[in-house]
């Protein structure tokens, strides 16, 4: 990106976790964010910490919510240039489990973390086309490349976003709209304290990550311990798959 200051940048989720420290980091770096979540108190919260912010209560699984944040987009920031996709549902469970309702468990992520995000790019695709310069980044994950089984639906979700997101890349390759994959490893949040997140790396880490890949264009991000993995799952599918799936005995979580 030309700029990395002065965009007018919206992220779903912005309230905690990873998306809270893109927005910090943004917001110090003199962007205009807005930042989106569920829970009102949560949003406002976080909106306070922040320096040039915006919060809108949108839940972007939700038609009606996300019809009303495009409107106000493009009637109160029509200079909107860059979409992070940020906002995720991680479901812990046993495939096998009779108890498990994989199906709408499944049915739940896909809806929240991949038809969500494509239905907000297909709605802001007009408004980015406007600007000078433009950016979409889609947070999917290392288990886009490979799946870890306790995760199962969660990780179909990302290697499902990974593949629109090349799509999208590719089809938007002559415009001035860029679009970007964060695919970060394990990280210490919320979303993942039921699988180790404790020992993941801190948020703000993406955050920077993020920030460095948008000064050098490079689209595809493989946070801390993603670029070890992909290089594993290249040379190696099934010692990767091993790797992110070990036998109890020797469960070890790195980043
Ligand atoms: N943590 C990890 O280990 C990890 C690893 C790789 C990738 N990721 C990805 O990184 C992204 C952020 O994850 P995180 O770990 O930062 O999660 P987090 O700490 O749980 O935060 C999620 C944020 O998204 C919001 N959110 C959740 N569902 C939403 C919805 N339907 N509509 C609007 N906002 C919603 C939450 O606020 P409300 O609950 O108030 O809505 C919160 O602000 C996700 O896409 C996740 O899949 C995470």
């Amino acid at each position: 990106m030309k700029n990395t200051n002065q965009n007018t940048v919206l992220i779903t989720g912005g309230s905690a976790g990873i998306g809270f420290e893109i927005a910090k980091l943004l917001s110090e770096k003199g962007n205009h964010v807005i930042i989106t979540g569920r829970d009102k108190e949560r949003l406002k919260k976080a909106a306070a910490q922040l320096k040039v912010v915006t919060p809108i209560n949108c839940d972007v699984s939700k038609e009606k919510d996300v019809y009303l944040l495009v409107k106000r987009l493009r009637d109160e920031f029509p200079a909107l240039n860059m979409v992070i996709n940020n906002a995720g549902v991680a479901l812990v469970y046993n495939l096998v489990d009779e108890e498990a309702n994989a199906f709408s468990k499944a049915k739940d992520e896909m809806l929240t973390n991949y038809f969500s995000v494509i239905r907000l790019n297909e709605l802001l695709l007009p408004q980015l086309k406007k600007q000078k310069e433009a950016a979409i980044v889609n947070t999917s994950s290392v288990v886009a490349f490979v799946p870890g089984i306790s995760l199962p639906t969660y990780a179909a979700s990302k290697a499902a976003l990974h593949s629109y997101t090349q799509s999208l890349r590719l089809s938007l390759e002559d415009t001035n709209i860029k679009v970007f994959e964060l695919m970060p490893p394990l990280v210490n949040t919320e979303l993942s304290k039921d699988i180790g997140g404790a020992n993941g790396i801190h948020p703000s880490q993406v955050a920077q990550e993020l920030f460095d890949a948008f000064e050098k264009d490079k689209y595809e991000i493989h946070v801390g311990n993603t670029a070890n993995m992909y290089e594993l799952f290249r040379s190696s599918p099934s010692e990767a798959f091993k790797r992110m799936n070990p036998k109890k005995e020797q469960v070890q979580v790195t980043n």
